[in-house]
Formats: structure tokens, C-alpha cells, sequence
């Protein structure tokens, strides 16, 4: 490799660093946040009341679930058994293009509402269905059955939405589209709702986490350490919404980042969320390409178009580059032909996969300290084990990404580290959504039935 491409890969390695102390700085800012977010103060994390706490594994009923806000929408339903087996929903995938999330809220509803009667008709379903609905957006509750959008994040820009509780709006697109029996008995971010379809049947679960197009966090807090008001509210634990991808204190934050970050639909929000989650990652590795091939330092200063487009160059191309085990990188060359970039020089193949490592082991590394701290906050020495729920294609694809956050609670607790377990919690939000509308509809006496 060229002295020129070395130097700049251990320049890049440095800025990209996480290093224990480091890790260290940002669980104590992240527990300090987590603190005064629960007190109602300013705070990077809002640490929303979500009205749920864990299941107990006893619920039973026939559930149907809708969860949009991530790149699918996914409708199913679910007949909880409530004897400690696992559900088997029957859920369809559907996939929504960028129109409806960057038109109205109007549009995108009727557009979701849609979707539900497709998949009520192929299944055969008629009737009355109670739904449990997980929207993966930051959510203004005081109550289970409803909640405002706080902010889009994501990309998503549909107006008429921001400031207005969805469920109303999801209910008035369901009578216009005709399905008056699909009654919306609870709301839930889809980190709550992995966390809950993980929890029904292992009690040690007490937090999750999405890693996918967005990051967030949640985890159980005792309800005596939430300060700030909360609605009527009957149990001693409630799980918290913390949004921790707009965690913004300590992060190893460089010109990349900055660069971003201007560029974004939402600058300045989502600080983490942006070094994490995929639909960052393959921006910042075409930024770092982009200024590497403007410097001369790649492909001979002539930048392939591929990496002079905004987002041209995504997550999933990032987890591809990662794959290649081979000497010369010759899958990242193939792949780079592929996507109309010539021939490339089999050392620039290898500084570009060099690139990718960097930039997603960063990402593993800063969300791994924040579950290190949500796990913490509440067991500072680890005495007790921990479940932690986590889906979403960055942490399911990414070569090594598990194995990174692995690392990191070792760095920082040693042995210790074996009392948290990741666990992939696959399509949890969906399953976990039909779980919290029976917890919801249980304790609701006129809608039993
Ligand atoms: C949203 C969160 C959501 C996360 C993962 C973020 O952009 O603000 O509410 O949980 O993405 O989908």
C-alpha cells in the first residue's frame, strides 16, 4: 500500500478511536442525562414515559399489530397462548416507498390503512381485532392508548404529523378506508416493543435496543426515580423511551460527523443516532471516500460517481465491503464495478474496506457504552444479569459488530461483562406491539370482552 493511503488510514484510525476512558466519559455523561431527563430538565435524552412495564407472561388473546417507522411496514397477529411459549404471528412485510413518508400524514396513513386491509384479506380475516400499534419515533404519552409525535427522525418529513397523537390519526384513515373493526388499544416505540416481546417469556430482560436505520434505547426504571409528572399510572416500574440516538455529551464527534451533520434533514438532533444507526454509516464512509479521492490519496484523485452523491452509498453496501475476507478485497472490486465504478486499483479495494471496518467498529463501540450505561444506571457493580433485547440490520448483518460490543463490556467490566446479554430479538417490535395491547386491554375493563 501506498505510504500516502497508510498515513491517512491511521489518521482515520485515531479519529475514529474509542478507547476505554473514552467509553468511560460517556457512560458518566449518559448517566448524568438519563438523570435529568427523568426530572423533566434539560437533558439530550427526553427518557419518555411509556405506561408499560414488563409483561408477566400469563397474557393470552388474539392480538393484530402494526409497525411502521423503520424501512418496512409489517402488519400481524398474534394469539398469545400465556404459557410460556413462544407466539408464531403470522405477519406480512410490506414495503412503503419515500412518497408516502415525505407527503402528509393524511397520505401516509391512508397509505398504512391500506396495507392493513390487504393483509386482513388475505388472511381472511374479518371481524373485530383489538391492535397494538409501534411507531418508531420519539412519543409524547400520558396514557397507554395514545401519544403526540415529538419529532420525525429518519428522513421521514410527511406533515400534519409532528405534535398530533397518532393513534387518532391512525383511527380516522382506518374508518375512511372502511376498516371500523380494527380498534387501536395501544401505542409503543418499537424499542418498547422489542423489549416487551423479548421480556414475555425471560423475565431478566430489562432494556433493548434498535439498531437498524435508527438506534434508541429503552430499559425498566422504578417509577419512584422517574421525577418529572407522569399520568395515572398503577405499577412500581414503568419502561422508558430514553431516544438515546439523540444523546449528544462525550461522543468522539470529527470533521466527518460535523460534515453530516450540516448536510442532514434534522442538524444538530440525533447526534449519536448519526455515528451509529444505517442510515448514516454508509454516508460517513462515502464522506471520508469522498475526501480521500478529492486528496488524491484514492482512485488517482478521479472519485467514482458512486461516492459523489449525498446517501448514494448505503448501510447495506458498508456490511457487503465487510465481508470480504480475501486478500485483494476482489468481492469489494467486484462489487464497486457493479456499481459503475470501473476497475479499481486492488489497494484502493483494500483502504475502502479498511474504511468500512473503521467506521462501523466506531458505531459497535459508542453503542455498546450506552447500553453499558442504561444497564448501570441502576446496577452500577453488575450484580444481577441482564437481557438486553436488540434488533435491527446493523447489529443482525454487520460482521462483527456483536462481537465489537462484545469487546467493549469486557474492556470495561472484565468478567463481569457476562452478566449482559445481547439477544437478537428478530421482528420483536411487531409481536411485542400485540403484547402491550393485551397488557393494555386486560387492564382496561371496557374493552375486555
Ligand atoms: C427514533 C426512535 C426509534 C429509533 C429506531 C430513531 O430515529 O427517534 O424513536 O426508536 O429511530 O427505530
Amino acid at each position: 500500500m501506498k505510504r500516502t493511503t497508510v498515513d491517512a488510514l491511521d489518521e482515520l484510525r485515531r479519529l475514529f478511536d474509542v478507547p476505554v476512558d473514552l467509553q468511560r466519559a460517556m457512560i458518566a455523561a449518559f448517566h448524568d442525562e438519563m438523570s435529568r431527563g427523568l426530572a423533566g430538565g434539560p437533558s439530550s435524552l427526553q427518557m419518555l414515559p411509556t405506561y408499560i412495564d414488563n409483561p408477566t407472561g400469563l397474557e393470552r388473546g388474539t392480538f393484530l399489530a402494526l409497525d411502521m417507522g423503520g424501512t418496512n411496514v409489517r402488519v400481524l397477529r398474534a394469539d398469545l397462548r400465556g404459557d410460556g411459549s413462544a407466539p408464531a404471528p403470522v405477519s406480512r412485510k410490506f414495503s412503503l416507498n419515500r412518497d408516502p413518508i415525505t407527503s402528509t400524514g393524511d397520505i401516509l396513513f391512508a397509505a398504512v390503512a391500506r396495507l392493513i386491509g390487504r393483509f386482513l384479506a388475505e388472511n381472511g380475516l374479518d371481524g373485530g381485532y383489538r391492535m397494538g400499534f409501534t411507531f418508531s419515533f420519539a412519543l409524547r404519552q400520558r396514557s397507554i392508548d395514545r401519544g403526540e409525535l415529538i419529532a420525525w427522525t429518519k428522513g421521514w418529513t410527511a406533515t400534519g404529523v409532528e405534535g398530533e397523537d397518532v393513534v387518532e390519526i391512525l383511527n380516522r384513515a382506518l374508518l375512511r378506508e372502511g376498516l371500523a373493526g380494527v380498534r387501536v388499544v395501544s401505542l409503543n416505540n418499537d424499542t418498547t416493543g422489542t423489549h416487551m416481546a423479548r421480556a414475555y417469556l425471560d423475565p431478566a430482560c430489562d432494556a433493548a435496543c434498535i439498531l437498524g436505520t435508527g438506534t434508541n434505547a429503552c430499559y425498566r426504571e422504578r417509577v419512584a426515580n422517574i421525577r418529572k409528572p407522569l399520568g395515572p399510572y398503577a405499577h412500581a416500574s414503568m419502561i422508558i423511551n430514553m431516544e438515546s440516538g439523540n444523546f449528544d455529551k462525550a461522543l468522539p464527534r470529527n470533521t466527518f460527523d460535523a460534515l453530516l451533520d450540516v448536510r442532514s434533514e434534522n442538524p444538530g438532533a440525533q447526534s449519536a443516532e448519526k455515528m451509529v444507526s444505517g442510515k448514516y454509516l454508509g454516508e460517513l464512509v462515502r464522506l471520508i471516500v469522498a475526501d480521500l479521492g478529492g486528496r488524491g490519496v484514492l482512485f488517482g484523485g478521479r472519485l467514482p460517481d458512486v461516492f459523489a452523491v449525498r446517501e448514494g452509498f448505503g448501510s447495506e453496501r458498508v456490511c457487503e465491503i465487510k465481508e470480504d475476507g480475501t486478500t485483494d478485497a476482489e468481492s469489494v472490486r467486484a462489487l464497486l464495478a457493479d456499481l459503475g465504478a470501473g476497475s479499481i486499483a486492488a489497494e484502493d479495494a483494500q483502504a475502502l474496506r479498511e474504511i468500512a471496518w473503521i467506521v462501523s467498529d466506531r458505531a459497535a463501540r459508542i453503542a455498546a457504552s450506552i447500553l453499558a450505561a442504561t444497564v448501570t444506571k441502576n446496577d452500577p457493580a453488575l450484580d444481577r444479569d441482564h437481557t438486553i433485547a436488540v434488533d435491527g440490520s446493523v447489529f443482525e448483518k454487520h460482521p462483527g459488530f456483536r462481537a465489537r460490543m462484545e469487546e467493549t463490556f469486557r474492556e470495561l467490566f472484565g468478567d463481569r461483562a457476562a452478566r449482559i446479554r445481547l439477544e437478537l430479538t428478530r421482528d420483536g417490535s411487531g409481536l411485542g406491539a400485540a403484547i402491550i395491547a393485551a397488557v393494555a386491554d386486560g387492564e382496561n375493563p371496557k374493552t375486555q370482552e
